[in-house]
């Protein structure tokens, strides 16, 4: 007889719907042609999430972002009248870039800051609401029209500070009603007490739902991250959630870390005084652990379609996957910590950041080897467990139930 995988129980937090049984279908992860309806239906249809609030805090401040599966690059920026909105980066008089920055390799953040926004091209100007400003030479031009001449605006909402855009001007549901009752229990987190810490990115061959799969279940965690995660966590046993649930498209998952564990000599002393990204954690806030799990590590938060939001004790990261085509992604993951007072708390923080991107690295890994195989056409199915890839079949299942049933916009 074989030892039994698991010391505790997974529990289900909610009813899992039907999502059929079985292997699941390759084809949504390799097929051009259901990655053009993923754009319409799924990336058209859903808020989508681009960036915090408060990383652009003053008026004046804004921030690229790209949207590739739009075919457009945003820009998010604080008003004078201190409210944040969006724009498609693109001028009406000729269709130039109005914002362009260089890549800063050094933050690979793109922000900046202008009272004005003036594009490069001609000079047109337009104010931080998108409203064009005089333009040179105007006389030489029929009459413009400035009710339909200026920035194109984009949908926009904010959840917690974690700013969302919409496709559509009018889109089928507010945003917090999108967010349903995953938001509900993660509403009181308290985010803005903490503070940015790192970002790390990657553009990797691969379908940005395998890709998001690599992160939604902990059965490889005993595997692929041997080396690089608490010795407790790898144990089998932290393959297996203790909770999970399921919020119409959106899903969450809490993580196990044994009570046996024994944090490295380092994790000990970024721990002495500050939280960093360990196994376990005395600190309980609210908002997370919403099974009140016993061992809880953290949870997975995932939003439909492309937005991950882990909860911990003391630090939380995001994930967002930007889909370029059916074949690549663009994975972002920021990290944030409480704010450091002491020196001891900022070397807590350094020890979060380095010990969440050796792990990274290890589920970035995968992500290319497993697309070249997908795309092989050798496998017409992939055999997954109802259980422990809940989450993977979750995605999967609402991703053509989209497809299906959304209309395109
Ligand atoms: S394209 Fe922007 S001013 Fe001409
Ligand atoms: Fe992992």
């Amino acid at each position: 007889m074989s030892a039994p995988l698991s010391k505790h129980e997974m529990k289900l937090g909610t009813p899992i719907p039907d999502m059929g049984e079985g292997p699941i279908s390759v084809e949504p992860y390799v097929s051009p042609e259901f990655f053009q309806q993923e754009k319409q239906k799924i990336f058209r249809n859903a808020w989508i999430e681009v960036c915090r609030d408060d990383m652009i805090p003053n008026p004046g401040d804004y921030q690229i972002c790209p949207m590739e599966v739009w075919d457009s690059e945003l820009i998010v920026v604080r008003g004078k009248d201190n409210q944040v909105r969006a724009f498609h980066n693109i001028c009406p008089h000729r269709g130039m870039k109005v914002v362009r920055l260089d890549h800063d390799e050094s933050s690979n953040f793109q922000c900046g800051h202008a009272s004005v926004l003036i594009c490069p091209f001609h000079g047109w100007g337009y104010n931080l609401d998108g409203s064009l400003r005089p333009v040179m030479g105007e006389e030489y031009f029929d009459k413009i029209d400035r009710d339909q001449v200026g920035l194109l605006p984009v949908t926009l909402d904010i959840w917690n500070g974690f700013v969302f855009v919409h496709y559509q001007k009018e889109p089928p549901q507010p945003l917090r009603e999108f967010l349903g009752a995953l938001a509900d229990d993660m509403e009181e987190y308290p985010f803005d007490s903490f503070t940015h810490i790192a970002r790390y990115s990657a553009q990797a061959k691969c379908n940005w739902k395998a890709s998001m799969d690599a992160f939604h279940e902990a059965y490889h965690a005993a595997t692929l991250h041997g080396g690089s995660i608490p010795e407790a966590a790898r144990l089998p046993e932290g393959s297996v959630p203790t909770s999970a649930r399921i919020y119409g498209p959106h899903h969450s998952l809490s993580m196990w870390a044994s009570p046996d564990f024994r944090p490295s000599p380092a994790a000990v002393a970024a721990w002495k005084y500050g939280q960093s990204f360990s196994a376990g954690g005395e600190m309980k806030l609210p908002g997370a652990n919403p099974g009140n799990d016993d061992n809880w590590w953290f949870d997975i938060n995932v939003f439909f379609p492309n937005f991950f939001c882990d909860t911990g004790p003391g630090w939380y990261f995001t994930y967002n996957f930007r889909p370029i085509s059916e074949s690549e992604t663009v994975w972002v993951m920021d990290i944030f910590q409480k704010k450091a007072e002491t020196c001891s708390q900022r070397i807590a923080q350094e020890h979060t950041k380095v010990m969440l991107r050796d792990i990274v690295y290890e589920d970035l890994s995968t992500l290319e080897q497993t697309q070249t195989m997908l795309s092989s056409g050798l496998l017409k199915t992939l055999n997954i467990s109802s259980s422990l890839e809940v989450a993977v079949r979750h995605l999967h299942a609402t991703a053509c139930e989209w497809v299906a049933e959304q209309e395109p916009a």
